[in-house]
């Protein structure tokens, strides 16, 4: 069942889990991660970025694959198809005319106003539609973190459905030691009262993850970790099959590999048998 991110991330905020956000790149990423999650009875954010939109041939496009492979896997957990990262008003307009039932507004590279008017435009256009919308605030790229007053701020200004802030995140693998600021994670739960979401949480160690839900993180994004995890297995299988032209073969030797690593992660973020 496609739904809205909403009602999710409220009980897994109460409760104290998080849901997972995975990030799609083909078909293959849609199946395998909708039938680990069901296995689970695990809800599930699928994730996707203007890449991946582009990789299928469209917004629609991925809508049409989500929504018949819910029904023809006999997938009953909720699922949300959510918009990663867009950069513009259009862009959710789209995924949203096209299905989409969560949007993400990024307007961190932009100077905080335009952000809130920007962030405004989309949840007006959203709420219109019962699709849910994420925001970010401070720079995922490294660069300082969120500051503490501007995230007040801005949700009481934009009254966003759940903000992604910087506190040293960042996307794919970390160089060095991993510094994340738990204080001021918590210290921006306690202000805002919107659910947060930690970006770039792929192979973060089990306390950081925990300690993140504690500090009030309610969306864990991932895909770092089932790209990384799907190519040791591929070239493995590829190493001792090199006569396999099979595409069909080689993409999906990397299918259990996806999906140990979604079971993996369903159960540390705590999302497993909240289906209801
Ligand atoms: P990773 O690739 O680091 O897991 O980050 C995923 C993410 O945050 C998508 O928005």
């Amino acid at each position: 069942m496609l739904v809205n991110a909403n009602e999710l991330l409220r009980k897994a905020s109460k409760e104290g889990y998080a849901i997972p956000a995975y990030n799609i790149n083909n078909m293959e990423w849609i199946k395998y991660i909708l039938e680990a999650c069901q296995a689970d009875k695990s809800p599930v954010i699928l994730a996707v970025t203007l890449g991946t939109i582009k990789y299928f041939g469209g917004y629609k496009v991925v809508f049409n694959v989500v929504n018949s492979l819910i029904k023809s896997l006999n997938i009953t957990v909720p699922v949300v198809l959510h918009l990663d990262h867009a950069h513009n008003f259009n862009e959710c307009k789209m995924a949203i005319d096209s299905g989409f039932t969560s949007v993400m507004f990024d307007g961190s590279s932009l100077d905080f106003e335009t952000n809130v008017k920007i962030t405004n435009e989309v949840i007006e256009y959203a709420k219109a539609h019962n699709v849910s919308v994420e925001a970010e605030l401070g720079s995922l790229a490294g660069e300082g973190h969120t500051d503490l007053q501007e995230a007040q701020w801005f949700v009481s200004q934009t009254n966003v459905d759940f903000l992604a802030p910087s506190i040293g995140n960042r996307h794919g693998f970390y160089r060095g030691e991993v510094k994340l600021d738990f204080d001021l994670l918590g210290a921006i739960c306690k202000a805002v009262k919107v659910p947060l979401v930690l970006h770039g949480a792929s192979f973060l160690d089990e306390n950081k993850i925990k300690t993140a839900i504690f500090c009030g993180v309610a969306k864990i994004n991932i895909n770092t970790d089932l790209q990384y995890s799907w190519s040791l297995k591929v070239k493995e299988y590829l190493k001792t099959n090199p006569d396999v032209y099979d595409p069909r073969l080689i993409i999906s030797s990397g299918e259990e590999a996806i999906k140990n690593r979604v079971r993996y992660n369903n159960n540390l973020f705590g999302s497993k048998n909240h289906e209801n």
